[in-house]
């Protein structure tokens, strides 16, 4: 690593040189990742023709919709018809750990907050199987069509399941009278997991500044999703990002202000977590079980990424 702004950059997000060896790790070429589209397909039959077709294919240990492409290259996969067909969806296994770790049931009441390109509503919606209620809200109207043809494309489009809309997840809470069991807020955030210091362009608009807003419509967006949040009903919050001050910290700032939220730990098979050490934890007045948060250290098939998963009591 002698890049000496990426260097310095790396610094100022972990506060812990010790971390950055970790995170420098990320940076390296993974393998093409994909998910099932398991509602309206089988399983079965879509490895098994990929792997009549020469693709060596390995599943995660996370789920069992999602797999590792381990020959051949992305863009043969995409010229498949399972790929063309929606019975597959190129997403990387660190971005379904949120909607594993959310876990909705068939039949509930479910709000992805800030949900575009869709990944995870779709991903959502598959284990719904299409029964109950998904609403997902997106602030960005590029962005919103992107989600429409993705859950369309994937064969989600019947609005007795699923409601799409265009506006900011705040106003979205404040306005709503439903409740819901289920709370996927994958927060809009400094998405430091995805920097690679050979391509500046990934990490050019990284500043303190932008870090600091994202705080600010995190915690926004915490807050209205926990008043819609039903009693008992659980609420994931996750970024792609590595920072304190938007992960453990925005957690602890919730927490302190919202006396009957409670942290769940977090397991994912397969996926390393990292913890905390105790002097950081003191250090920052985080509450004692902080660590029940899963705070995913890159390796060779995953990038880094922050869940939380919040009970309401
Ligand atoms: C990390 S991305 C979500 C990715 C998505 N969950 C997926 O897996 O495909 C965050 C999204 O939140 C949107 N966003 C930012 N502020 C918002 C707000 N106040 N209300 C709703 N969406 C917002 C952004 O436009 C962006 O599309």
């Amino acid at each position: 690593m002698n890049n000496p702004l990426f260097k310095e950059l790396m610094e100022e997000i972990f506060e812990r040189p010790s971390l950055i060896q970790e995170v420098f790790k990320t940076f390296k070429k993974r393998p093409t990742t994909f998910r099932l589209n398991s509602h309206f397909h089988d399983p079965l039959q879509i490895i098994n023709s990929l792997k009549n077709q020469g693709f060596k294919v390995e599943k995660h240990p996370m789920s069992e919709f999602a797999y590792i492409l381990r020959n051949r290259s992305k863009k043969e996969l995409m010229e498949t018809q399972e790929y063309l067909e929606s019975k597959i969806y190129l997403q990387s296994l660190a971005s379904q750990a949120p909607v594993i770790t959310l876990k909705p049931k068939k039949g509930t009441a479910v709000l992805d907050l800030t949900a575009a390109p869709g990944s995870k509503t779709s991903q959502i919606a598959n284990l719904m199987k299409k029964q109950g209620k998904l609403i997902a809200i997106e602030i960005n109207q590029p962005r919103f069509f992107k989600l429409q043809h993705n859950m369309k494309a994937q064969g989600f489009d019947d609005p007795e399941f699923l409601k799409l809309e265009l506006t900011s997840g705040v106003k979205f809470c404040k306005d709503t009278d439903l409740k819901f069991d289920y709370i996927l807020l994958d927060a809009p955030c400094s998405a430091e997991s995805r920097f690679d210091f050979k391509e500046p362009k990934t990490y050019r608009f990284w500043s303190q500044q932008k870090v600091k807003e994202n705080q600010s419509k995190q915690k926004k967006l915490l807050k209205g999703a926990f008043e819609v949040l039903k009693e008992n009903g659980t609420l994931v919050y996750s970024t792609c990002t590595m920072n304190l001050k938007e992960n453990e910290l925005q957690i602890t700032e919730f927490l302190k202000s919202h006396p009957n939220a409670k942290l769940k730990e977090i397991q994912i098979a397969g996926l390393k977590k990292h913890n905390l050490s105790q002097d950081l934890i003191q250090e920052y007045d985080m509450p004692h079980d902080i660590n029940k948060c899963f705070r995913l250290m890159p390796d060779n098939n995953v990038e880094g990424f922050f869940v939380a998963k919040i009970i309401k009591t």
